[in-house]
């Protein structure tokens, strides 16, 4: 579905994403996790054409999208979240997710509110007046607005209580039922493996390990070093 090869990106003359390869299968949930700093959110920028890859090749269902503009990325059937600034906060609630659903594809509000029940509840409300949760919630209804095959999960639970990290991973396993792919980066790790499919460890802008979940926290060097386990 989504495959990333040998992407080197960064900002002007430095290189923050160092020949990275990723990729997501259909229906599978890949988790990105690294020390603050190392290229993730540049990396996920760059997939949704943010950032310009200064090489490497992109592809999206089979179809080289490498330089393509994130509105035509939408419309292939991408969508994006990014770590900050993810709501209009002097917005309604309601008008957030229509600025979100302006594309072709028309957007299912049924089954949003369904997954999403307290957006329903405060749709007339400002985002700004929304707790921290909530404004994740809406700044994900916000991206499912457009159907999108692949959505890309910056840091979803940052800042959220422990409580709140493990709704939004449900949330995020539920879109997987209803057959989206996720690509998500979090620093809260162990709740993010403990919903993924696969997982990559970036440093330093290159990919330093990748394997199924179960591999990643068993593996006792990446405990230590990642998932703030001891011993090992
Ligand atoms: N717009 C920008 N212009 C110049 N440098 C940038 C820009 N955005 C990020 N960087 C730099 O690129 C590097 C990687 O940043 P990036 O945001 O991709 O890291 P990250 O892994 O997402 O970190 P975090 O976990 O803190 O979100 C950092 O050194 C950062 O200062
Ligand atoms: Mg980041």
């Amino acid at each position: 579905m989504l495959s990333v090869e040998n992407v080197v990106s960064g900002y002007g003359e430095t290189t923050v994403v160092n020949d990275v390869s990723i990729n997501v299968a259909p229906g599978e949930i890949v988790v990105i996790i690294g020390p603050n700093g190392c290229g993730k959110s540049t990396l996920l920028k760059t997939i949704f054409g943010l950032v310009r890859p200064g090489s490497g090749k992109i592809a999206f269902n089979g179809e080289d999208i490498t330089g393509a503009k994130p509105f035509e990325l939408v419309r292939k059937g991408m969508g994006f979240v990014p770590q900050t600034e993810n709501v209009f906060a002097s917005l309604s609630v309601m008008e957030n997710l229509e600025m979100g659903g302006y594309t072709i594809r028309a957007p299912d509000l049924e089954e949003i509110f369904r997954m999403f029940p307290v957006l329903e509840e405060k749709k007339k409300e400002r985002a700004s007046s929304l707790s921290g949760g909530e404004r994740q919630m809406l700044a994900m209804a916000r991206a499912l607005m457009t159907r999108p095959k692949l959505l890309l999960l910056d840091e979803p639970s940052a800042g959220l209580a422990p409580k709140m990290v493990e709704v939004v991973m449900e949330k995020i396993k539920e879109l997987r039922e209803g057959d989206s792919s996720v690509l998500i980066i979090e620093q809260n790790a162990k709740s993010a493996l403990s919903i993924a499919d696969r997982g990559y460890i970036m440093v330093m802008g290159k990919k330093v390990f990748e394997g199924k979940t179960h591999e990643i926290l068993d593996h006792k060097e990446i405990g230590r070093l990642y998932l703030g386990k001891r011993g090992g």
